[in-house]
Formats: C-alpha cells, structure tokens, sequence
C-alpha cells in the first residue's frame, strides 16, 4: 500500500527495514516511518475500539488531531501511531477504550 513514486512529493527515499510487532505478530516498517503507515502497509485498519460501543477505529486525520490511531506502544497507552516513528523492536497492540495511565 505504500506510494513508492509521487507525482509531486517524489520518489520514496530508501529506509532502513525494521521488524515491530502488532499484538505479538511481526509487521515489517521501515525506520522512523508513522506507526500507523506501516500498519496500513500490512493491511491492519482497526487500531483501537471506541470506549462505549466497542466499535472499530482507525487512521483518520494522520496529523495527530483526532486520536482515532491511539494504540499501545511499548506498553504506553493513548499514543497517537500517526504522529509517531517506527523504532526496530517497537511493540504496538491494539487499545480497547481508553487506557488508563500515561498519555502521550
Ligand atoms: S489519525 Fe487522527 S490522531 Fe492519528
């Protein structure tokens, strides 16, 4: 799903290939890239569910307006995945809710 060639922004530049995990699973991503992009890259929609119906959420504004991208991040919930680079060895897992604790 990743646009490698752009008719305005250009090519996309080579990245240094990492390995996160989405709920125990191993996603491909490339270094420093937004959480949520590579995400999508490997085909997961639904970040989190909503607090009172449960319902699916996913990327929406990708500009860290919104909050619809919040996941848990090495064990940080809240955290915006739209806003936020790809490490190698990152853990993310889907958030049901509002986690308590830490915001970021
Ligand atoms: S998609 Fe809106 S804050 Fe991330």
């Amino acid at each position: 799903m990743r646009v490698i060639e752009h008719p305005v922004l250009g090519d996309l530049k080579e990245k240094k290939s990492i390995t996160i995990y989405f709920d125990g699973k191993p996603i491909q991503a490339f270094e420093d890239e937004p959480v949520a992009a590579a995400l999508l890259n490997a085909g997961i929609k639904a970040f989190r569910k909503t607090p009172k119906r449960h319902e699916p959420r996913g990327i929406f504004c990708a500009i860290g307006r919104c909050t619809d991208c919040m996941m848990i991040v090495d064990g940080v919930p809240n955290v915006r995945t739209c806003v936020t680079g790809a490490r190698d060895g990152m853990r993310v897992e889907s958030q049901d809710g509002l986690a308590k604790g830490k915001r970021q």
